[in-house]
């Protein structure tokens, strides 16, 4: 089997809102067929962080590497071209468009049209709860079925890397673990995965290695497992 470049590599990304800096330094890598989390409280820097690798924050410094090549930068169109997709927070959908209205945009850049029918099915195959409503419009979901199909959307594009900002966010506990497994059952499709999360608790038990992120700076990483029993991430992240 060849071996895959290393899918996401951020390297000294350093960004910021006029003179405040939300990124300072960060550096943090996705190796192939992992799911990686990075856990961070409000206003920590997650979504700039999110921003700045797809290409609507401009980075003051450092680089990203996609597959082995520089994109450091690039627009968020050409990178979905090179295999990245984003969840961005706050799922964004067209609520009064239909459900497979929205999913087909995330197919745009796409000129496959046999293949994107394929994926499509292989999408609702994931999302059983949803294969019924296609011609509903998305924002009579409830919000837990818009964050599903907002993932659904993303993986529309056929993505190799997906950065997934706080899917879980402000849904209820069965929801919560619901979206869990589904982030499992998509890794498991081969496809890479960055997990931005406040929620530390369904990020460390769904990731492989995890990383901190407190003023915009990256302030812990290990192995999810070996995280998850550190005394201070206990206090700070899991209430323990
Ligand atoms: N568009 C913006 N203009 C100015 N400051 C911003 C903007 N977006 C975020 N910030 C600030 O940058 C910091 C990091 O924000 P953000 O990346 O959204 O954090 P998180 O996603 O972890 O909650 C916060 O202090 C926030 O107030
Ligand atoms: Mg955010």
């Amino acid at each position: 089997m060849a071996t895959e470049a290393t899918p996401l590599i951020v390297s000294g990304l350093s960004a910021s809102y006029g003179v405040v800096p939300a990124l300072r330094n960060v550096s943090l890598s996705v190796r192939s067929g992992q799911i990686v989390t990075l856990i961070g409280a409000n206003g920590a820097g997650k979504s700039t962080l999110i921003k700045t690798i797809c290409g609507l924050v401009r980075p003051t410094a450092g680089s990203v590497q996609l597959f082995g090549e520089d994109v450091t930068g690039l627009s968020p169109d050409r990178l979905v071209t090179k295999g990245l997709s984003v969840v961005p927070e706050g799922r964004r959908l067209f609520g009064e468009m239909t459900m497979l209205e929205n999913l087909e945009l995330g197919a745009y850049a796409r000129t496959d049209k046999a293949a994107v029918k394929r994926d499509l099915e292989k999408v609702l195959d994931l999302f059983p709860e949803l294969r019924e409503r296609l011609s509903t419009q998305a924002g009579t979901f409830s919000g837990g079925q818009q964050q599903m199909i907002a993932v659904a959307r993303a993986l529309m594009s056929a993505p190799r890397m997906l950065l997934l900002d706080e899917p879980t966010i402000g849904l209820a506990p069965a929801i919560v673990d619901r979206i869990a497994e589904l982030i499992v059952r998509i890794a498991d499709t081969g496809v890479n995965i960055l997990l931005v999360e406040q929620n530390a608790e369904t990020a460390l038990s769904v990731a492989a290695y995890a990383y901190i992120l407190e003023g915009g700076a990256i302030i812990a990483e290990d192995a999810a497992g070996t995280l998850a029993q550190s005394p201070e991430v206990q206090r700070a992240y899991l209430g323990i």
